[in-house]
């Protein structure tokens, strides 16, 4: 299937995680912390430690390691506390 990772199109296996998809094949990084800005990647990979909080389709503070890709799915990095689309 076909995702957006900060505006580039990748094809990424039905089933991979969003922090899987993000660590393979683009940033190496999803947030950004709130007070420094110093960029975090995903750590636990099962939703304990919250480093891989990223923006998914216009939602902030999704654990990209717990959602699974999805055909279209557009995926940001999350700045500080992230944005929430309207
Ligand atoms: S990588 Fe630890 S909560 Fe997602």
């Amino acid at each position: 299937m076909t995702i957006t990772i900060e505006g580039q199109s990748v094809r990424v296996p039905a089933g991979e995680s969003v922090a899987a998809a993000v660590l393979v094949h683009a940033l190496g990084y999803t947030r950004t912390t709130p007070i420094s800005g110093a960029p975090r990647a995903p750590l636990c990979m099962m939703g304990v430690c919250f480093e891989c909080l990223m923006e998914i389709d216009g939602v902030a503070n999704r654990q990209a390691c717990l959602v699974p890709v999805a055909e279209g799915m557009r995926i940001r990095p999350q700045d500080g506390v992230g944005r929430t689309d309207e």
